[in-house]
């Protein structure tokens, strides 16, 4: 089954007078349990794609459709309601949202979900990314390493059918980094979550099944391991 379909995806930017294609004409399928990066040079769209993807962004041309819901077509609010149930997202900085507790951060998409368990959850959550000690701290008390581990633990709160992560390991250094990849290798391989994971890294990229290589905003390559 098909969990995210991408057809004829292509997106302008207006800068002034002139239009920057960032993608274009970008097509693939991706299948539910499959892992996959998406490898390509710094300004090459990379980011822009994991977006639309996710629905946390707009205005493009062609289509998404995330288990079976098309997200072009939906106003902000219903693709809200599409992410919170269905999707996880790490992102390269992090993210998290300063005034709340590293807890409070990762209660935030199972409180959304109305979920009265929300707090034991949580908890659960922030243990199994070894911070359980960490729980009353706030974002700005927590290096680097630590704030990407709340962040893995707020995007499989809600047991997301897909998760996207951009760059999880690019403000962080080698050893650190190491250590993120394998929690979101370990963690998703516990659940069963499909993974899409942009990264420089050609290294990490190969620890998944599919690489697709993008580059001026159009697909090179898409190989399977
Ligand atoms: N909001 C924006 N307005 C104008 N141009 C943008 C905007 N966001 C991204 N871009 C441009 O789109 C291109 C692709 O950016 P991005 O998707 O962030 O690439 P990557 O993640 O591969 O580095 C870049 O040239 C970038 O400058
Ligand atoms: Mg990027």
């Amino acid at each position: 089954m098909s969990i995210l379909s991408i057809k004829n995806l292509s997106k302008t930017y207006q800068s002034g007078s002139r239009k920057l294609t960032v993608l274009d004409e970008v097509n693939f399928d991706i299948q539910a349990g499959e892992t996959l990066a998406i490898v390509g040079p710094s300004g090459s769209g990379k980011t822009t794609l994991l977006g639309l993807c996710a629905g946390l962004d707009s205005g493009s041309t062609g289509s998404v459709v995330l288990n079976g819901q098309s997200l072009e077509k939906m106003s902000e609010d219903q693709r809200a309601f599409v992410r919170n149930k269905d999707v996880g997202f790490i992102f390269q900085n992090f993210q998290l949202l300063p005034t709340l507790t590293a807890l409070e951060n990762v209660m935030v998409p199972l409180e959304l979900k109305k979920r009265k368990d929300a707090r034991q959850k949580a908890q659960e959550l922030l243990e199994k990314v070894g911070l359980g000690d960490r729980a009353t701290h706030y974002p700005t008390q927590l290096s680097g390493g630590e704030q990407q581990r709340v962040s893995i633990a707020r995007a499989f709160a809600n047991e997301p059918k897909i998760l996207f992560a951009d760059e999880p390991t690019g403000n962080l250094d080698t050893e650190t980094g190491e250590m993120i990849e394998k929690l979101i290798f370990d963690l998703n391989k516990e659940k069963g979550t499909t993974l899409v994971l942009v990264t420089h890294d050609l290294e990490l990229a190969a620890k998944t099944q599919r690489i697709i290589h993008i580059k001026g905003g159009k697909i090179q390559e898409d190989v399977h391991a």
